[in-house]
């Protein structure tokens, strides 16, 4: 199966900013975890990375037909992008929504996730394993994901 990785705003910046919210581990290191699982799974990832709203947007119409699922942070827009919402509810692949840091756990406005309405599910509060147990789902659900 093939899996598409979105990271949004800030997350190039990860290993370097707010390292007491988000850790050390650089953005480079995240994205080495990430194919070194796909590649223990037997999933083909490809990982995108976009500051801008409309940029992410395109990136998840485009997955519509060249990918059996999207992992996706959308860093900040998680809370308040309505377009990347629908981008979302727009593609019948699943999408799974993932989150360094444990968003129940910080500010009220992070409690809340607009995007993670249309998907299928959510991992937070894991750091880089996020991603991990965001791939290992789509490997559990592979046989249900659509041909
Ligand atoms: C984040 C959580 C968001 O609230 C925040 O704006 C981010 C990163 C996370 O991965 O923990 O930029 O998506």
């Amino acid at each position: 199966k093939r899996v598409l990785i979105i990271h949004g705003p800030n997350l190039n910046l990860t290993g370097s900013r707010e390292i007491s919210i988000y850790g050390e581990v650089s953005f480079d290191e995240i994205n080495n975890i990430i194919k070194r699982e796909a590649s223990k799974l037997d999933l083909a990832v490809k990982i995108q990375q976009s500051n801008s709203e409309g940029e992410i947007i395109d990136f998840i119409h485009s997955a519509k037909n060249n990918f059996d699922a999207i992992i996706i942070n959308p860093g900040a827009y998680s809370h308040y992008s309505y377009a990347i919402m629908d981008a979302i509810g727009a593609i019948d692949i699943p999408v799974i929504e993932v989150h360094l840091s444990n968003i129940q756990k910080r500010e009220d406005f992070r409690h809340v996730s607009v995007t993670a309405t249309k998907c299928l599910g959510q991992i937070s509060g894991f750091g880089p394993f996020s991603y991990v147990l965001a791939l290992n789902a789509v490997k559990l659900l592979e046989d249900n994901l659509k041909e």
